[in-house]
């Protein structure tokens, strides 16, 4: 952790406990450089890293970033491959880094459609971390809310369906179990990087009380520094709920 940093200016008790980033920007990064998208992705992808050491001092026991969307398929041909290939790559490079920091990591979307070495190595970073009991690293590849809500309501058709569920045992309190973050409690705060405005499918059932921060910074500029400058700003919120404080 960089010195100098006031971390004392933040309680744990009070910090979001699930902070969740749309790591946004990484192509407009590499533009402004002449350089080609990819060359943006790596810089991202090299950011990650930092932010997830953060997370212990900081007292986020849950971290969700949003790696690849199921819209993002809509890119060129290059531009998915060479993402598919980073995500290859930064797996298998970082699973040990994990393990040594204690990182579970998990990840969420829909996993079908992603080649079968990427899987392998998911599968095989979620099993060496399975004893991990710092940070819970969670990342979201191939990973759409209406996809993932869609995806939940099949299965939980099919438990009505067979007789495991009755219709009238749907509530809010057993459909999330049928969600990918079901082991995840909902995100407290949800950061967007690169000045957009927007959720673009992220969490969407998970987020309905969410605060949210939409920031400027470009994804590879964002730092440590940053992250901890957000959660001061998170502990002087006031999340009501819906009822009224005083
Ligand atoms: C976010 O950066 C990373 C992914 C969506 C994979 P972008 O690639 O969306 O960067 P911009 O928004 O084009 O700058
Ligand atoms: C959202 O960013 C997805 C990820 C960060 C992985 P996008 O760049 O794909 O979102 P839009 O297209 O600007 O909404
Ligand atoms: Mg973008």
């Amino acid at each position: 952790m960089p010195e100098g940093r006031d971390i004392d200016a933040i309680d744990a008790s009070t910090g979001p406990r699930h902070v969740a980033i749309i790591m946004d920007g990484n192509g407009r990064w590499a533009k402004a450089r002449g350089r080609p998208r990819l060359f943006g992705h790596h810089a991202g992808a090299r950011r990650v890293r930092e932010i997830v050491s953060s997370c212990p001092d900081l007292g986020v026991k849950y971290l969700t970033i949003f790696a690849f969307s199921t819209e993002n398929w809509r890119r060129t041909q290059t531009e998915v491959a060479g993402l598919m290939s980073l995500f290859r790559r930064y797996i298998f490079k970082e699973m040990q880094e994990f393990v040594k920091e204690n990182v579970r990591v998990r990840f969420i979307g829909d996993r079908p459609r992603l080649d079968d070495k990427l899987r392998g190595l998911m599968d095989e970073a979620e099993a060496m971390t399975r004893h991990c009991t710092g940070t819970n690293l969670t990342i979201a590849l191939n990973y759409g809310g209406r996809d993932e809500v869609t995806r939940a309501t099949q299965r939980l058709a099919l438990d009505v369906a067979e007789g495991r569920l009755l219709p009238g045992d749907v509530n809010e309190e057993t459909l999330p179990k049928y969600l990918d973050t079901c082991v995840l409690p909902d995100p407290d705060l949800v950061i967007r990087t690169s000045g957009e405005a927007r959720i673009s499918n992220f969490l969407l059932w998970q987020s309905a009380y969410a605060e949210y921060e939409f920031i400027d910074t470009l994804w590879p500029d964002f730092t440590a520094d940053i992250f901890t400058e957000l959660l001061k700003g998170y502990g002087a919120r006031d999340r009501r709920f819906g009822a009224v404080t005083a």
